[in-house]
């Protein structure tokens, strides 16, 4: 146990990323490999989630999968037959890679069974994560390592406990893409209250151009409001409306906080955003970034 911490607020050290989604917007190439295992540059974009979650102190990771989502479960686990050609061949290189994503966290899973919505997934989480604070990832939410965002939500979380969500100001009519909070100024910078949450409004019911960004720290009183929350938008049970009634009642669980994120965030669901979330890793990669910036200043100037 961390020094100052009590039994009553141990450090969070579990993270659930949810990943049973069908990725229909990556059609064809998500008919048998799941979404999640899509490379941003050379690693699948479920393991940028991952070494978010461990870079913050969170290296107890449960994934909620669902069927045709093996690979997950493999990419995080030894490959025995790999390891051991590259071991013959003595590519020491190759095999730290190979071995880096099994080495990197204690890996749970469990089935969602039924998709019944990101709160459901959310529950799914419940018998694994017991009494504790624990964080959540959405998976199609890539933020840029450079960028720290969930260790400051922890840190939020354990100074003033309940819920902690993160935030980023986006257009006004890009926030019916997203779960959009009502929120007050705190007495620091980055943090806000936040009054009221609504999921994908409207522009004109919007009560502010806030939205929920896939990263979330949560009390385990959540659980039990999701139990009893009825199906919201889309048919689906919402992680968003579970916690409109942590920050309306502030009952056990709540407040609500805000970590209003300023730096780079990158929706790999979305293809175009995907495409721009290449480019600007592999920019900046060590290894690929200078022979790759060469080529991309000069496709530029030919082809604009
Ligand atoms: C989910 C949440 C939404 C949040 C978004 C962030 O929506 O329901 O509140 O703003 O993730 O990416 P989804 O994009 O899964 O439809």
């Amino acid at each position: 146990m961390v020094a100052g911490m009590t039994e009553s607020h141990p450090r969070i050290s579990k993270a659930v990323i949810p990943a049973a989604g069908l990725g229909t917007r990556f059609l064809p190439a998500t008919k048998a490999t799941p979404k999640e295992m899509l490379p941003v540059v050379d690693k699948p974009a479920i393991q940028y989630v991952v070494e978010e979650a461990v870079s913050a102190g969170l290296d107890d990771v449960l994934m909620i999968t669902g069927r045709n989502k093996r690979p997950l479960e493999d990419h995080f686990d030894r490959n025995y037959e790999l390891e051991s050609a590259l071991q013959k061949k003595g590519d020491a290189d190759r095999l730290a890679k190979v071995q880096e994503s099994s080495d990197l966290a204690t890996m749970h899973y469990v089935r969602q069974g039924d998709p019944k919505g990101l709160g459901h997934a959310v529950l799914c989480a419940a018998p694994h994560v017991g009494h504790e604070p624990f964080a959540v990832l959405l998976g199609d939410d890539l933020i840029d390592p450079r960028d720290p965002l969930l260790a400051r939500m922890v840190e939020v979380q354990e100074q003033r406990g309940g819920s902690v969500i993160a935030l980023m100001e986006v257009a006004p009519e890009q926030i019916h893409l997203y779960g959009c909070a009502a929120i007050e100024a705190t007495d620091e910078g980055d943090l806000v209250k936040v009054t009221g949450l609504v999921e994908k409004p409207d522009v004109a019911d919007a009560p502010s151009n806030y939205a929920i960004i896939g990263r979330y720290v949560l009390d385990p009183h959540i659980f039990d409001i999701l139990r009893k929350t009825e199906p919201g938008r889309g048919g689906e049970i919402q992680l968003t409306d579970a916690l409109q009634q942590l920050a309306d009642e502030e009952k056990v669980g709540g407040p609500v906080h805000g970590v209003v994120f300023k730096g780079r965030r990158y929706d790999t669901g979305d293809r175009g955003d995907y495409l721009r979330a290449i480019v600007r890793l592999a920019c900046e990669r060590e290894d690929l970034g200078p022979d790759f910036r060469t080529w991309l200043r000069s496709y530029v100037a030919e082809e604009m």
